[in-house]
């Protein structure tokens, strides 16, 4: 078996930042992207991945052919079945109906074992019956391993030794906020940590969907992959791990992925279009923190290409005249995002 060790070490890679101009309800701001897309199976669940990982070897070693199951809305999962053949472990994803076929296709093509779940939770998600199907795994194959996202603190502590120091070594003084979209909440509690140690002038701000209770709210429908949970997120505490959360709409949030991708060819997912879209909001209302912004792009959007970018998918969710209201909206408000700027 390779020394397991340095192959998590080197799954790490550092995110470029990316600034933008925003225009919006007549006045222009800088705004920065952390773009998560660019880890190496394209998300901020890399990173998680490595930590959880590192956490379950340190807990008791990994030998050949161990089976490691996890519940994933699709990135973490990508992240572990990119990483456990190269150690010579076998992957298990328990994902759900609103996991893209796109993943799902790139999780069977990396050797992982895929089990979909298609029992709503009641609570606008799938996650607890993803859960509840991890537990009997488990209780079937005493053997099996799990990292358990949703409660390792590995996920934060890697978070906060990596994403939170890479965004404010490149924003420096600069930096005023991060907005960061919440599932388990573990890259905010982790970006938040190493804030509060080390910048306590930047607020951190929890960005979750309608529908979640990742962050309080109340449960319903919900269409974005990835961001927000149908029980609240063990790792996020306020004021301890955030300053404000805010619950974005997703029809907005789906408008402003597009309006993004239109003006300059930044194809992001779902869950960044919500931290943009309450990053507007705080704009709007004046709440900038004076200096910079940061909303981290946990994902990119080409694999949802044939959900949120599409009009098909919208009709077929009987959303399509909502999306194109929200973009005639945000168009009407003047909002238009401007050239690249240099990535750090
Ligand atoms: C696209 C996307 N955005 C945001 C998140 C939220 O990350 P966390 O679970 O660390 O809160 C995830 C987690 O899977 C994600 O896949």
């Amino acid at each position: 078996m390779p020394r397991v060790e340095p192959v998590l070490e080197r799954a790490l890679r550092r995110t470029p930042l990316l600034h933008l101009d925003v225009a919006h309800r007549g006045r222009t701001r800088r705004l920065g992207l952390k773009l998560e897309e660019r880890g190496p199976t394209g998300s901020v669940k890399d990173r998680s991945a490595v930590g959880l990982l590192r956490a379950l070897h340190d807990e008791r070693p990994f030998i050949p052919g161990t089976v490691v199951v996890e519940s994933t809305s699709g990135n973490l999962g990508l992240a572990l079945a990119r990483l456990l053949p190269s150690i010579e472990c076998v992957f298990l994803a328990v994902v759900d109906l609103k996991t893209p076929h796109a993943t799902r296709r790139e999780l069977t093509d990396r050797g992982a074992r895929v089990i979909v779940v298609d029992e709503p939770d009641g609570q606008g998600g799938y996650l607890l019956s993803r859960l509840r199907r991890v537990g009997e795994l488990c209780a079937q194959n005493p053997g099996y391993r799990w990292p358990n996202q949703y409660e390792n603190w590995a996920s934060p502590d890697i978070h906060r030794r990596t994403t939170g120091p890479e965004i404010t070594e490149q924003t420096g003084p600069d930096l005023g906020a991060v907005y960061v979209p919440v599932s388990t909440g573990g890259t905010l509690a982790g970006v938040s940590a190493h804030l509060r140690e080390h910048r306590p002038d930047v607020a951190a701000v929890a960005v979750d969907v309608r529908g979640s209770l990742a962050v309080a709210g109340s449960a319903g429908r919900r269409l974005i992959p990835g961001i927000g949970s149908s029980r609240p997120s063990a790792f996020l505490q306020w004021p301890h791990s955030y300053d404000r959360a805010v619950h974005v709409d997703d029809i907005e949030a789906i408008a402003v992925c597009r309006i993004l991708a239109e003006d300059v060819g930044v194809v992001l997912g779902g869950s960044s279009g919500c931290a943009v879209r309450a990053l507007l909001t705080d704009l709007e209302n004046d709440r900038t923190y004076g200096r910079l912004p940061v909303c981290l792009a946990a994902d990119g959007g080409r694999k949802y290409r044939d959900t949120l970018y599409s009009d098909d998918w919208a009709t077929e969710q009987g959303i399509v005249g909502e999306i194109t209201a929200a973009v005639n909206q945000l168009r009407s408000e003047g909002l238009f995002f401007d050239r690249k700027h240099q990535e750090h």
